[in-house]
């Protein structure tokens, strides 16, 4: 079940300068940053009531973000919704049709478990589905 919208995530191409910003020009507190080695992602969590700013970055200059921001200058890059049971929601969404971008789950930040939706299910917007590390 889709329980929250847990973050809304922005690709940029200076981590540092975009963390300041948050931080400085607009007030948010950073939780932490966390490079997550299965994505090829540093990420940078800013808590706001009911949901979470994510930074993504590229890590070590590679991976998935990088590729987008080979095309573009930085952007919202996805939604996320928090599962309480990620292994239902994606077959359960498979059987309707929806192509995912792996076949099974991944690590994610906080230790969490993550798969995306292809865009091309989904108007063109990525969404990732989220299962926290204390979800059961
Ligand atoms: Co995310």
């Amino acid at each position: 079940m889709i329980t929250a919208l847990d973050h809304i995530a922005i690709a940029v191409p200076d981590f540092e300068k975009a963390i300041k910003r948050f931080r400085q020009d607009f007030g948010l507190s950073l939780e932490g940053t966390e490079d997550v080695e299965a994505a090829k992602t540093s990420t940078a969590f800013f808590p706001l009531p009911a949901t979470n700013i994510e930074l993504v970055h590229p890590l070590r200059g590679e991976g998935p973000i990088a590729k987008y921001l080979e095309k573009r200058p930085g952007g919202l890059h996805h939604l996320c919704f928090r599962s309480d049971n990620i292994e239902a929601d994606v077959a359960r969404l498979r059987e309707k049709g929806y192509q995912f971008l792996t076949d099974e789950p991944s690590p994610g930040a906080h230790g969490s478990q993550v798969i995306f939706i292809h865009p091309r299910s989904c108007d063109g917007v990525l969404i990732e589905i989220n299962q926290p590390a204390d979800a059961h």
